[in-house]
C-alpha cells in the first residue's frame, strides 16, 4: 500500500539519466471550475502535490519537470516549495503537444517518465515497476495500464495479441469502434519513453482528431509503425491510475485516499470508529492507542500522540497534540499546540498560536488565540483569552475576558503562576497580574496587580431593604 511505503531508491549515476515530466497544463474543462484541475484537492492536498511527492522518491527534484499552462503561475506557486522545474505550455494543444513544448528541457535524458498531474494515487513503487519493465523490455515506449470494470472515458489499449506485452495502439474513447468499447484495459496516461526515440518521432503526431489536439497516446501507433518496441505493463492496484476529470471522480479519489489513510492509521494501532464518517488528511500522524470517534476531521499536518481520545464533531487542523489528551465533543483546534494530559472541550475553540500546557483544562465555550496557558491551569467556562501569557496553576473563572484590542492595536495580558481570576472579570490589556494575586469576581482590571494582592475592580453593592415592597404598596 502506498501509504506506508518508504522506498529508498538508489539514484543512477549521471544526472541526465531519468527525467520525470508531469503534465499539468490543462484547464480541466469537465470540472467546470475557476480553479485549474491539478490544484483541486484530494486527501487535503492538491492533486499535483501528490504526484510530485511520488515522483520525488524516484528522481531528484531538479529532474522533475512540471508542464504548466492554464493558470500556470497559480499552479507553480502552489508547488514551488518542492523545488521542481517548470515548463510553460501556451496554448495547450494536447498531451502530445505538452511533451513537444518540453523538448528543450528534456533532451539529453536517456529515459523520460511521463506522469499525469490529475492522477494523484500513483505510487513510487508503481513508477519503479514501470521503469523496470521498460528497461527489461528495452522498449521505446512503455504504457502503464489497468483492467477496470468501467473503462468509459479512458483510452483503451489495443495489444498485438491478448498475451503479448506489445501494444499496437491506444484508442481514445471518442474514436472507439463497437468492438473496442468492450476492452477493459485502460491507458493510465503514465508512460516511460526512450528519450531519444520520443523526440526523434514526436513531430509525427498529428492533430487530426475530435479535439484538434496532439495526443501523446498516438505515439504508440506511430512508434509501432517505425518498428519500435511499444509495451504495456499493468498496475497491481487499478485504483492507482484513476484520473479526476469530473467532480464525481474527484470525490471518489478523495474517499479512496482517506479510507487508505484510516487503514494505515489503524494498522499503526489507532482506533477509528466509523472511519467512513471521519475526514483525515493524508499527512496526518497519530500514535497508537489513540481513539478517534465518529464524525471527526483531522486535517493538514496535524500530529497526535498516544492514548488520546478525540470525541465526535471535533475539527483539528495543523495542530500538535501530545499524549493522553482528551478533546471532548465539538471542539475546534486550528494551528494549536496541546501538551500531554490536557483536557479540551466540549465546544472549545483554540485558534492559531494557542499553546495549552501539560494537564491544563480549556472547557465549554472557551475561545483562545495566541496564548500560553501554563501547566495545570484551568479556563473551564465561557471565556475569551487572546494575546495572553498565563502561568501555571492559574484559575480563570467563568466569563473572564481579556480585552486585548483597543480598536487599533492588540495588547498583552500577563498572568503569573497561581493567580485566581474570579468569574466575569474583564482584564483590559496591557495589564499584568503578578503571581499569587486574586482578582475578585466581576472586576474590570485596568491597572497591574502586584504579587499576592487582591484586586477589586467593581463598585460596591447597594442594598435597599423593603424598597420593592414600598413601591408595590404605593401602586396599589
Ligand atoms: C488522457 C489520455 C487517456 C487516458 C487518460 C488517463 C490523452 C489524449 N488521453 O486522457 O488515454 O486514459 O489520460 O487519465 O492523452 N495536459 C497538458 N496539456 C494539454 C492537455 C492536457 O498538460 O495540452 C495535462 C492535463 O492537465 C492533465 C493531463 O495532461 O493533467 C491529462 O490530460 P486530460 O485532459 O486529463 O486527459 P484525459 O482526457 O484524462
Ligand atoms: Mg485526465
Amino acid at each position: 500500500m502506498r501509504y506506508s511505503l518508504k522506498v529508498m531508491v538508489k539514484m543512477p549515476s549521471g544526472s541526465k539519466h531519468t527525467a520525470i515530466a508531469i503534465m499539468a497544463a490543462g484547464k480541466g474543462t469537465r470540472l467546470k471550475s475557476k480553479l485549474p484541475k491539478v490544484l483541486h484537492e484530494v486527501g487535503g492536498k492538491p492533486l499535483l502535490a501528490h504526484v510530485i511527492a511520488a515522483a520525488a522518491q524516484v528522481v531528484p527534484a531538479k529532474d522533475i519537470y512540471v508542464i504548466i499552462g492554464h493558470e500556470g503561475e497559480k499552479v507553480s506557486n502552489a508547488v514551488a516549495s518542492a523545488g521542481v522545474q517548470f515548463v510553460v505550455q501556451e496554448p495547450q494543444r494536447g498531451t502530445g503537444h505538452a511533451l513537444m513544448v518540453a523538448h528543450k528541457s528534456l533532451e539529453g535524458y536517456e529515459q523520460i517518465i511521463v506522469l499525469s498531474g490529475d492522477a494523484p494515487l500513483i505510487t513510487t513503487a508503481t513508477i519503479l515497476k514501470l521503469q523496470g519493465f521498460h528497461r527489461e523490455h528495452k522498449a521505446a515506449m512503455t504504457i502503464l495500464t489497468a483492467e477496470v470494470e468501467n473503462p468509459f472515458g479512458y483510452g483503451r489499449i489495443i495489444r498485438k495479441s491478448v498475451k503479448s506485452p506489445e501494444v499496437k495502439a491506444i484508442v481514445e474513447q471518442k474514436a472507439l469502434n463497437k468492438q473496442q468499447t468492450k476492452i477493459k484495459e485502460i491507458n493510465s496516461g503514465i508512460y516511460a519513453f526512450d528519450g531519444k526515440v520520443l523526440y526523434a518521432n514526436i513531430d509525427g503526431l498529428s492533430a487530426d482528431n475530435a479535439h484538434r489536439e496532439y495526443y501523446l497516446t498516438d505515439m504508440a501507433a506511430l512508434l509501432g509503425k517505425s518498428k519500435k518496441r511499444v509495451v504495456a505493463v499493468k498496475a497491481d492496484d487499478p485504483h492507482e491510475i484513476l484520473g479526476s476529470n469530473t467532480r464525481a471522480e474527484l470525490v471518489e479519489l478523495d474517499r479512496f485516499m482517506r479510507m487508505a489513510t484510516c487503514q494505515r492509521l489503524m494498522n499503526d494501532g489507532v482506533t477509528i470508529f466509523y472511519p467512513e464518517t471521519c475526514v483525515i488528511d493524508n499527512d496526518v500522524q497519530i500514535d497508537s492507542d489513540t481513539v478517534i470517534e465518529p464524525f471527526v476531521q483531522i486535517l493538514g499536518k496535524t500530529k497526535i500522540g498516544e492514548d488520546c481520545r478525540i470525541r465526535s464533531y471535533s475539527i483539528i487542523r495543523n495542530s500538535h497534540i501530545g499524549d493522553r489528551v482528551m478533546v471532548r465533543y465539538g471542539s475546534i483546534l486550528d494551528e494549536a499546540t496541546v501538551a500531554d494530559g490536557a483536557l479540551i472541550g466540549p465546544y472549545s475553540h483554540l485558534r492559531p498560536g494557542s499553546e495549552i500546557g501539560e494537564n491544563a483544562h480549556v472547557g465549554n465555550f472557551v475561545e483562545t488565540k495566541k496564548i500560553k496557558l501554563g501547566k495545570g491551569s484551568k479556563a473551564n467556562h465561557l471565556t475569551y483569552l487572546g494575546d495572553a501569557e498565563i502561568g501555571s496553576g492559574v484559575n480563570i473563572g467563568a466569563g473572564t475576558i481579556t480585552c486585548n484590542y483597543d480598536g487599533v492595536n492588540k495588547h498583552k495580558t500577563i498572568i503569573g503562576d497561581g493567580v485566581f481570576v474570579g468569574s466575569d472579570s474583564t482584564l483590559v490589556a496591557p495589564v499584568k497580574i503578578e503571581k499569587g494575586a486574586y482578582v475578585a469576581a466581576a472586576s474590570c482590571i485596568t491597572d497591574d496587580v502586584p504579587e499576592d494582592a487582591l484586586a477589586l475592580g467593581r463598585s460596591r453593592q447597594i442594598t435597599k431593604p423593603g424598597w420593592v415592597k414600598e413601591k408595590r404598596e404605593k401602586k396599589g
